[in-house]
């Protein structure tokens, strides 16, 4: 019997606090795992710690596929909790259910200027994927501002993320700075923390491994989907003939070995410069790795997927909390901007 984690529980209250979190476009695969699950999975012992699934984010992009979302947040959130997330530690929410963080995003939209958005290197990254060229929506060019609530609403100290989201903490900064110099110091000033595989590389060999690109692993694949990708991951092209001398440094296996191998990597680098293992061998090795990393990963995940209701109660458990926090930030920010007209005893409460 597989010991599926409970809801209940008193959180400390004691702890720095943590906010990160992914925006559900698909399930997670092993670049988020390396770049930020991993990480919030450590830390959440330490630190109490906040994990937004972002679907408004994620509509940015899919506003005219909402039907996916309800399958992909919860998607998120069985990934996150199969890789040892614990909701007794950890509070795992939805974004959209946690109105505070809109409203906290239209105080600090006037705080921002357009060039700033138009100038940060990931938006530009991600238009031109979905190229957004002449046309960009205005809820995308500003969800940085509205990521800046994310972190700010429940005063997070620190956000475990990956290298690409290092602009949207700098605007994060940058905002609280203006806001707390500009009304009363309210708001906490957050603290990016890179892990030290901050982005991995995709089975096609590109810059990432993401979804929209079609390169990724998934912490979901069964092993038969794991074996077939990493037996069609791109190598490096030079080698030919299993003699032929390696270049590991370009190859996405030997990135892949870095990640999750790091005992046997000086083993592999070794052999592949000198020719004494080849492409095929050094799969086999990759995929043995992945499967027993993934191996008490795949059962959490299919008892969850079993019990889906589970995975709500903790999220709309976790959404609850976030919302108390929430209107404890719109206290203090309402009174510092003084918009406090009147008490407003019922807000924020009732809702579930
Ligand atoms: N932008 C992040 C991504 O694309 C997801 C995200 C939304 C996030 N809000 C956040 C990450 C707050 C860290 C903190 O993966």
């Amino acid at each position: 019997m597989l010991d599926r984690q409970r809801t209940t529980g008193i959180i400390p209250q004691m702890k720095k606090r943590i906010l990160t979190g992914d925006r559900p476009t698909g399930p997670l695969h092993l670049g988020h795992y390396v770049g930020s699950v991993a990480n919030r999975v450590k830390l959440q012992h330490d630190y109490d710690t906040f994990i937004i699934i972002a679907d408004v984010q994620a509509l940015t992009t899919n506003f005219d596929h909402p039907e996916k979302l309800r399958q992909d947040v919860l998607n998120v959130a069985m990934d996150n909790l199969a890789c040892g997330i614990n909701p007794d530690k950890s509070t795992l929410f939805v974004q959209s259910m946690v109105p505070e963080i809109a409203e906290l995003t239209m105080f600090y939209s006037m705080l921002v200027n357009v060039n700033q958005l138009l100038h940060n290197p990931t938006i530009k990254t991600e238009a031109a994927q979905h190229h957004f060229e002449e046309k960009m929506p205005y809820g995308f060019l500003g969800y940085p501002v509205s990521q800046a609530a994310d972190i700010t609403f429940c005063r997070a100290h620190l956000v475990p993320v990956g290298e690409d989201q290092l602009p949207h903490i700098e605007l994060t900064r940058k905002i609280v700075r203006k806001f707390n110099a500009m009304y009363a110091s309210v708001l906490v000033e957050p603290e990016a923390k890179i892990s030290h595989v901050s982005r991995l590389v995709g089975l096609d060999g590109s810059t990432k491994m993401s979804k929209s690109l079609n390169n990724a692993i998934y912490i979901s694949d069964p092993p038969d989907a794991l074996k077939r990708k990493v037996e069609q991951a791109v190598t490096d092209p030079a080698r030919i003939h299993p003699k032929d001398k390696g270049h590991p440094e370009v190859c996405a296996v030997f990135a892949y070995h870095r990640a999750f191998n790091p005992k046997g990597t000086p083993d592999i680098e070794d052999r592949c410069r000198k020719g004494t293992i080849g492409c095929v061998q050094c799969k086999r090795i990759l995929i043995d790795v992945l499967n027993s990393f993934l191996e008490p990963i795949r059962p959490r995940r299919a008892d969850y997927e079993k019990h889906p209701d589970e995975v709500w109660d903790i999220l709309k458990a976790g959404s609850a909390r976030a919302r108390t926090e929430g209107a404890r930030t719109m206290d203090l920010v309402r009174n510092a901007i003084k918009i406090d007209y009147f008490p407003f005893p019922e807000a924020g409460k009732g809702h579930f």
